[in-house]
């Protein structure tokens, strides 16, 4: 490695003779988030910054490693530099994919500028026309339906019956796909962040080909619903996709396709599991839990920002050095790959008081859970902290008997950290 330090400690572990668990290793991917979290401190803890190398992945190139940045001060001092650090190498996935791969299953998340802030705008531009106000009451509304659906049952799952069906149908109704195709967006959706897990990749024999097929079912879906929206107009997201025009330009309908399938994954498979993770905390602290529910409306906001901080469902994105630079101190050097573990930075204790302690009344609270400081912020933001509001606010309202009787069953990921099922009764 091209890296030479002369202030700060820097080291290249092999994972034989390595004193932490590797965040590229099977024993780290299959671990609960807590684990993880413990593993990933070892790393903050350590002084300097430490190179691990990529996963293997069959069908996949592995590529020079990547450094594991688990300070808040790093990650968001990278996330702050776009033209130091780029996302257009490919920001979701720490291999590389290549670059029409990397473009089409990430669309803006794996883009820089100028084309990125053109993207954003139109987007942006899209969401606003769309009408914010509207998007609130219809979030309302669906949290309350998946509430409603409920009645009449004793045992149910959090994720299948609450998180998931809330989080799908929000997103769904939003870009106006039919209900008839909500099955098939959540099987597909599923498949792209499932990190290859058995249970969600039944076909274990080639998972690459389950997602390339994932992708391919989804932007068929885009296609056919843009091209409907283009004849007749609705009401919806995607039919101000298809007519918002900035700086004299359409989104193409690639773009479309491809904004769609990042829309359906990161809008959807994020607030579920703040939502169902969220409930496992409140499950495990009791006093947090009664007091939210006695004086719901005065802690709710910073409740939510401190759900997504404790839970971080998104667990790391990536970057990759435009140029031989420096970051706090440390030396990189052009092309170096950087991993930005969210989840680790929103527990450092340099930042965070407790960092392990679910404090609804924490504030200030900078956690970057939707991400640094930067072009990138998720765009979603006020969606993510309306849904998991509207959503808590009905659990407490209509479920009050809610009790968690299972343990969560976690996904084998090491870029999300996501709940498969968690039982409960009502
Ligand atoms: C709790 C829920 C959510 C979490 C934890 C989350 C997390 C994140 C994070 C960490 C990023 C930053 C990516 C980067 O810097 O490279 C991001 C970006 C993004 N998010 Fe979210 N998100 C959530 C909900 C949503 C929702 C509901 C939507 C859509 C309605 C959404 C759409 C997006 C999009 C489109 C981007 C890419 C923005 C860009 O690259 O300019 N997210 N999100």
């Amino acid at each position: 490695m091209k890296l030479v330090d002369a202030d700060l400690p820097t080291a290249r572990a092999t994972e034989a003779q390595s004193p932490w668990v590797w965040p590229s290793s099977r024993r780290f991917r299959d671990a609960s988030p807590k684990e993880k979290l413990d593993f990933l401190a070892q790393l903050r803890d350590s002084p300097g910054l430490v190179h691990f190398d990529e996963p293997r992945i069959p069908g996949l190139p592995q590529g020079n490693g990547y450094w594991a940045l688990t300070r808040h001060a790093d990650v968001v001092e990278v996330s702050r530099r776009p033209g130091d650090f780029r996302s257009g190498d490919g920001a979701l996935w720490i291999n590389d994919l290549g670059q029409d791969f990397s473009d089409f299953f990430g669309s803006i998340i794996n883009m820089d500028d100028p084309r990125h802030g053109r993207l954003r705008r139109i987007v942006t531009t899209a969401f606003t026309r769309h009408g914010v106000r509207r998007l609130h009451a219809h979030i309302e509304r669906t949290a309350a339906d998946t509430i409603r659906a409920l009645a009449g049952r004793r045992e149910i799952d959090i994720v299948t019956d609450i998180s998931t069906p809330f989080s799908l149908t929000v997103i769904c109704d939003l870009l106006g796909v039919p209900e008839s195709h909500h099955a098939e967006v959540l099987a597909a959706s599923n498949v792209l962040v499932s990190g290859g897990d058995p249970d969600l990749v039944p076909d274990q024999s080639d998972p690459i080909r389950a997602f390339l097929h994932a992708g391919t079912t989804l932007a068929a879906l885009a296609a056919d619903l843009a091209e409907h929206r283009r004849r007749r107009p609705c009401d919806d997201l995607l039919t101000a996709l298809v007519r918002t025009k900035v700086d004299g330009t359409h989104l193409t309908p690639r773009e479309i396709a491809s904004f769609f399938t990042l829309l359906v994954f990161a809008g959807q498979e994020t607030t579920r599991n703040a939502i169902a993770l969220g409930l496992w905390a409140l499950h495990n602290d009791p006093q947090a839990c009664a007091a939210w529910a006695a004086d719901f409306d005065r802690l709710a906001p910073t409740a939510v920002e401190e759900i997504i901080r404790h839970t971080s469902p998104v667990a790391l994105m990536r970057r990759t050095t435009v140029r031989d630079t420096t970051l706090n101190g440390h030396r990189l050097a052009a092309g170096d790959k950087v991993v930005l573990y969210y989840a680790a930075a929103n527990h450092d204790p340099a930042v965070f008081d407790e960092p392990y302690q679910l404090d609804l009344t924490r504030s200030p609270n900078p956690h970057i859970g939707l991400g640094g400081p930067g072009p990138h912020y998720c765009l979603g933001a006020v969606f993510a902290r309306a849904e998991i509001t509207a959503i808590f606010r009905k659990i407490f309202s209509q479920l009050p008997g809610l009790t968690i009787t299972g343990e969560p069953v976690y996904l084998r990921s090491t870029s999300v950290n996501a709940i498969k099922t968690l039982a409960a009764h009502v």
